[in-house]
């Protein structure tokens, strides 16, 4: 059974529609991303779990109940605001027991539920540091520890990360992982942050103005996102706009580039006035690395304009013979490379191919 599940769950201000028609369900202890640009409703879709928002239409249950009327300390949920703060008058261990007071645990249990907690964020021995003494990624491990503290059956953390730098960032944000895995939290994490949504949820929702843009596996959204949005926001691509032909009869399609280049790919089963097709950069072999590799059948010539070493990869840019450009990110394998000015070969496979209506 689900232990959170909105259905067509939408929200207006006034006469702005916030989050419209929002469907998802959530098993437990499974992550869910919300990802979505600045102002998509992701905060008012957690706000509406949380019961600090009414939905205008719509049903949101928790454990099958559905959560319309209840307000949020009926509610059995943890959270972790984008705008959080710690209580700063209050130190550690105080911040950690706010919400068992609240709900009246007897005293002993608190005490053992806090050190509980300050052994799982590995905090312990930091009970009597009020806020300001703490580090950011500490801070943040304290308030993550609040949003556990009462064992909710739903965990909110909205942005949980945003305040850290990057390589902080990166180091809680496996941290985070293994506490949520820990305690078999069922948490739904917002961000904008597509490695950070990808890296962590079992299941990936993109929202798009107040719309849920498409919802899967993470990988499975990379691999197949639905509209040029979509693919756009997860991760680099390469667009081509050309002409698409007729389905060959086993599923490709040619698709005709400007300056008469021509490339197969996978027959898109929608039907739109026009295409445009992604490529994600990493899909793309050059001269010195798709010999061997079966079924790269699309081959484009490409001069080289611009290579960049970024450690462990190499990122180069190239021109197609009709002016396109081109971004190829391959691994570097320590042997020589393509110099800019060089003309390589690019190719890829049809189902490397992305096919999505173009927009308009
Ligand atoms: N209480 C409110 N009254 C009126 N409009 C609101 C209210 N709360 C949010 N909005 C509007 O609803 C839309 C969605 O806001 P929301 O906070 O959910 O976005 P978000 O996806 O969390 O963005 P961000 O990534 O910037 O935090 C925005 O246009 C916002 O201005
Ligand atoms: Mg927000």
């Amino acid at each position: 059974m689900s232990v959170v599940e909105l259905k067509n769950v939408t929200k207006r201000f006034g006469s702005l529609t916030a989050v419209q028609q929002a469907s998802f369900s959530l098993e437990k202890g499974k992550i869910l991303s919300l990802l979505g640009p600045s102002g998509c409703g992701k905060t008012t879709t957690l706000r509406m779990i949380a019961g600090f928002e009414e939905p205008t239409e719509g049903d949101i249950l928790i454990a099958g109940q559905s959560m319309l009327g209840k307000r949020p300390y009926e509610r059995n949920v943890g959270l972790l605001f984008q705008d959080y703060a710690l209580f700063p008058h209050l130190n550690v261990e105080q911040n950690i027991a706010y919400g068992l007071k609240r709900r009246r645990y007897a005293r002993s249990e608190i005490g053992n539920r806090v050190s509980e907690m300050l052994n799982l964020v590995q905090l312990s021995g930091f009970e009597n540091r009020r806020p300001l003494q703490l580090s950011g990624g500490q801070q943040q491990r304290v308030a993550l520890a609040r949003a556990l503290a009462t064992s909710p059956e739903v965990v909110l953390l909205d942005e949980p990360l945003s305040a850290l730098d990057a390589k902080l960032r990166q180091e809680l944000r496996i941290e985070l992982k293994q506490i949520l895995s820990t305690v078999d939290a069922t948490t739904i994490i917002v961000t904008h942050d597509q490695e950070e949504a990808m890296s962590l949820g079992d299941t990936l929702v993109v929202m798009s103005e107040g719309r849920i843009a498409q919802i899967g596996a993470p990988t499975e959204v990379y691999r197949n996102p639905r509209t040029k949005f979509v693919a756009e926001f997860i991760g680099r691509s390469n667009w081509l706009s050309g002409k698409l032909g007729q389905p060959n009869g086993e599923g490709l399609c040619e698709f005709t580039l400007a300056g008469n280049l021509s490339i197969s790919v996978p027959d898109p089963e929608i039907h739109a006035e026009s295409y445009e097709v992604c490529i994600r950069p990493e899909r793309i072999r050059t001269n010195s690395n798709f010999g061997h590799q079966a079924g790269c059948i699309n081959q484009l010539r490409g001069a080289v304009r611009n290579v960049a070493h970024l450690g462990a990869d190499i990122h180069l840019v190239a021109e197609l013979d009709n002016g396109c450009m081109v971004t190829v990110s391959e691994q570097f394998t320590g042997q020589a490379l393509d110099h800019c000015g060089n003309t390589i070969s690019l190719a890829f496979r049809p189902s490397d191919c992305i096919v999505v209506a173009a927009s308009s």
